[in-house]
């Protein structure tokens, strides 16, 4: 059987879809080809209104699973023609789907994507809707990431940490005895692209510079960081309903610089991930960063700072490049899936017991 997957990924930012074809033949994955497509400004905004309830969503939202299916079956093309191979290379495609709701605490989430479009589009068998099984168990259907981390960074000498930084920031911890476990820690890019975005009218704040630019507000820092979510513990996953601007704004006092807002946003997302790797990480000696956010240098930097006694660096280091993680994670899942393997660990859902992830739509 082909050892050739594909993994698709557009997380809670909703910048665009990551791609990534690779080969598990070998120990560790080998990237044959990879591409970034950013949504378009049209999906992009109605991805965003349907994380809110509107008149009638469900037509929005079965259309909205329609065009990213075609986006993803873009992606797909471009992998394939990248790499020089034909569809029926690939064993699965393993296709993460936009979240628009999450909410284990009442036992749904709900990635949109039509994965029998994909599957009718590009002629590859399709691996989707990965979450709602461990939500079934009674988890919380994320993060999903750490049992692919542990795969491909654990050290049987070296206790590291893996800190993914996607919209929503999550922490796998890898101590060398075997004993994994993970969460979302808070916001990851989430809030530091809305400001931008409502500020700057630019995707986001390249390297931070703008964050650079501000002085951060002590009050308003500690005021954020009374937010039930950083108190609660483990097993907990977060989403665009528990970090927004409808909860920042009301916080913020009259007549502030934004620079200085998002300089205090910034300092929220490093000293939120420091105090998780302090807190639940004990002993680690390596942390690692992967997602969109390992490039923003201000949010390194500060980490790097924070967290001075480890050493601090991107997954690149590991020989996986940041942004290629998380896609990397969903091949390697639908990988689990066809053979019939758990992919979620008990231990960082909260889930009853292992279970194998994903609906499969043959090709
Ligand atoms: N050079 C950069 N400077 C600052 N932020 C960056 C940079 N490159 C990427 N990012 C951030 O990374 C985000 C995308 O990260 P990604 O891992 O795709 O998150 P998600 O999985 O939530 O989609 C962008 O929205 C942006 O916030
Ligand atoms: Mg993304």
């Amino acid at each position: 059987m082909s050892e050739l997957f594909i993994g698709l990924m557009s997380g809670t930012s909703l910048d665009g879809v990551d791609a990534v074809l690779a080969d598990f033949g070998a120990p560790q994955p080998r990237l044959l080809a990879h591409h970034h497509r950013p949504f378009e400004i049209a999906i992009r905004h109605e991805l965003l209104m349907l994380n809110q309830p509107s008149h009638d969503e469900l037509r929005i939202a079965a259309l909205a699973a329609n065009n990213l299916a075609r986006d993803y079956a873009v992606c797909v093309q471009a992998l394939l023609d990248a790499a020089n191979l034909s569809n029926d290379a690939v064993a699965a495609i393993g296709a993460h789907g936009q979240t628009v709701r999450h909410r284990p605490d009442i036992g749904y989430t709900i990635q949109l994507m039509n994965g029998a479009l994909l599957a009718e589009l590009t002629g590859i068998d399709v691996v989707c809707d990965f979450r709602s099984r461990d939500i079934a168990a009674a988890g919380h259907g994320a993060p999903l990431a750490p049992a692919f981390h542990q795969a491909a960074f654990a050290s049987r000498d070296v206790h590291r940490v893996i800190v993914n930084i996607g919209g929503i920031a999550n922490v796998t911890d890898l101590p060398t005895n075997d004993t994994v476990s993970g969460f979302d820690c808070g916001p990851g890019n989430l809030l530091l692209d809305a400001w931008a975005q409502q500020h700057l009218h630019q995707p986001f704040d390249r390297d931070g510079a703008w964050a650079s630019s501000g002085r951060v507000l002590p009050d308003l820092l500690k005021k954020l960081l009374t937010h039930e979510f950083f108190r609660r513990v483990p097993p907990k996953s977060a989403g665009r309903e528990t970090f927004n601007l409808e909860w920042l704004e009301p916080l913020l006092p009259k007549n502030t610089e934004p620079a200085d807002v998002q300089a205090t946003l910034l300092a929220l997302t490093a000293g939120t991930i420091a105090d998780a790797v302090e807190m639940f990480c004990h002993g680690a000696c390596e942390v690692y960063l992967c997602g969109g956010g390992a490039r923003n240098t201000a949010l390194a930097k500060l980490l790097t700072e924070q967290m001075k006694d480890r050493k601090v660096a991107a997954t690149d280091t590991l020989g996986i490049a940041a942004e290629h993680v998380e896609a990397l994670a969903f091949a390697w899942l639908a990988r689990r899936r066809l053979r019939g393997e758990p992919g979620n660990l008990p231990a960082v859902t909260g889930a009853r017991g292992a279970r194998v992830l994903g609906a499969v739509y043959q090709k």
